[in-house]
Formats: structure tokens, C-alpha cells, sequence
């Protein structure tokens, strides 16, 4: 059976293909491959599938975005997913030192997700707060400036 979007999901969705011509659906691909990995978690082939079907082009098509891309996840992911930024001014920072204090605090190598599905441990290209390195993002809420008792302090919190 094709994969479909929930009622809510699919109102968004409809939102989403709303804000393009008839005539250029094929650029909601981005934002639908978006709402269909909060939708599912990740990016799965039906996942992919239901994408090109709504928006009226092949799934290999939508295949290649979501590869080309990698914040979509193809695959399961913790709750948490920790991305700490390894581009050259947060290296500059310590943030190789901040992914091996986070590695060891969660038993993961970055890319690897924990047996209990609670965090996701990944490498990212810059965020964009390059002057207040070392920085990680989870889920979606940035962290700055970070120290090992300021990581402490933030895995405390999650829940
Ligand atoms: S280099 Fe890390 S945020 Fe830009």
C-alpha cells in the first residue's frame, strides 16, 4: 500500500504546493521532502514516492534531492540528533574536542545512533554562528560557545 501523509501533514502539504504555480509544483520537492522526514523521521524510498506522486515527477527525481542533501536522514534517527560543527573555524574552536567529549559521554561515533533510539550523533558543515564556536544543533535548537560542562548541562535537559 502507497505511503500517505496524516490528515495534519497533508494539510500542510497542500499549504506547502499552494505557494507554487500549477505549472512549477516540481519546486515544493525540498519543503515536502522536509514535512515528509518530520512526518516519518526520515526519508524512505515511499516516503519519496508519495513526494513525487504529489508533485507530479518520477521518484528517482526525488531520489536524487533527498541523497544530494543530507539533512535528509535516510535512515532512522535518534530523538536527539546532536550535529556538531567540524568546518574549519569551529575547528579552530575545539570542536573536535567537543565531539570526542560528546562521543564518549553517548557511546557513539559520529553517524552512529544508540541502540535506545535516543540520540543521533553527526559531523555538519558550518551553522552559521562561526564566531561563537565550538557550536552543535539539536534537532533545532543551536548551541554556542560550547564547554564540557555546558554539554553536560544541555544533555541534562533533554529529556
Ligand atoms: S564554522 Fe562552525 S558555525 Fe560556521
Amino acid at each position: 500500500m502507497a505511503l500517505e501523509f496524516s490528515p495534519e501533514a497533508r494539510k500542510r502539504a497542500d499549504e506547502i504546493l499552494s505557494r507554487y504555480p500549477q505549472d512549477r509544483k516540481k519546486s515544493a520537492v525540498v519543503p515536502l521532502l522536509h514535512l515528509a522526514q518530520e512526518e516519518w523521521g526520515y526519508v524512505t524510498p515511499e516516503a519519496m514516492v508519495c513526494v513525487a506522486d504529489m508533485i507530479g515527477c518520477s521518484p528517482v527525481k526525488v531520489a536524487e534531492i533527498a541523497t544530494f542533501y543530507p539533512m535528509y536522514n535516510k535512515q532512522p534517527v535518534g530523538k536527539y540528533e546532536i550535529h556538531v560543527c567540524h568546518t574549519l573555524p569551529c575547528a579552530l574552536t575545539g570542536c573536535a574536542e567537543v565531539l570526542g567529549y560528546l562521543s564518549e559521554k553517548l557511546g557513539l561515533q559520529p553517524g552512529e545512533t544508540g541502540e535506545d533510539k535516543r540520540f543521533t550523533l553527526k559531523k555538519i558543515e558550518c551553522l552559521a554562528a562561526c564566531d561563537r564556536g565550538p557550536v552543535m544543533l539539536v534537532n533545532k535548537t543551536l548551541y554556542t560557545n560550547l564547554t564540557p560542562e555546558k554539554i553536560d548541562d544541555i544533555l541534562k535537559s533533554l529529556e
